[in-house]
């Protein structure tokens, strides 16, 4: 359903793969301050593959989303009304500057979306920069809300909003 509408405005929405490393990555770093070694792109395929996805115009990539399910975290705080919830999550989403405004973030996030559900997750979760409208806008017409603020959150000292999405 997705991809043929995709199809018909010009792109597709396929699972990565790992010769779309390279391009991933120059994508990544051409679009957003938070860049990651290739091994950590490939762990996240690895472990959840229907959860990493690109955008293809004509044959090339142009955008990618890859999430996560996380399961508690890693260091448990068995105090925390977070433990043991089992959540997606959004760890990075880009799409070329000459690609946007066409849907493609859109796709990749309803895509990757439906396939967290498909295990049986009821919650999905992202950190936005507190001044990226686009993306801010993009979450909130999915449906996500902002449930916390966490101060100083990136590198260079901007907050953070989470947004969760909720499936029940
Ligand atoms: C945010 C980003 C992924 C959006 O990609 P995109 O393919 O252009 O987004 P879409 O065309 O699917 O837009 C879907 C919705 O997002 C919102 N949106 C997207 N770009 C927007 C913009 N420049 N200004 C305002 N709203 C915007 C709109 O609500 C839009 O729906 P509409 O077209 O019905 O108005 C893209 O701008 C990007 O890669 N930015 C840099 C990286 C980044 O910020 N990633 C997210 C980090 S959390």
């Amino acid at each position: 359903m997705e991809l043929e509408s995709g199809e018909r405005r010009g792109y597709i929405i396929r699972r990565f793969k790992e010769s779309d490393l390279d391009r991933v990555i120059y994508i990544n770093r051409r679009c957003l301050p938070e860049n990651y070694t290739p091994d950590f792109f490939l762990y996240h395929y690895r472990e959840f593959p229907d959860g990493f996805l690109v955008a293809e115009i004509d044959g090339t990539v142009v955008g990618y989303i890859m999430t996560r399910i996380d399961r508690g975290g890693i260091l448990p705080q068995p105090f925390s009304r977070e433990f043991g919830k089992v959540k997606g999550h959004v760890i990075s989403l880009a799409v070329m500057p000459h690609a946007r405004r066409r849907g493609i973030a859109e796709s990749l996030m309803r895509e990757a979306i439906q396939n967290i559900r498909s295990r049986g997750v009821k919650e999905v979760y992202l950190e936005v920069r507190v001044t990226n409208n686009p993306a801010i806008n993009l979450y909130r017409k999915l449906g996500f809300k902002v449930v916390n603020v966490l101060r100083r959150y990136y590198a260079d000292g901007e907050d953070a909003y989470v947004m969760s999405l909720r499936m029940d």
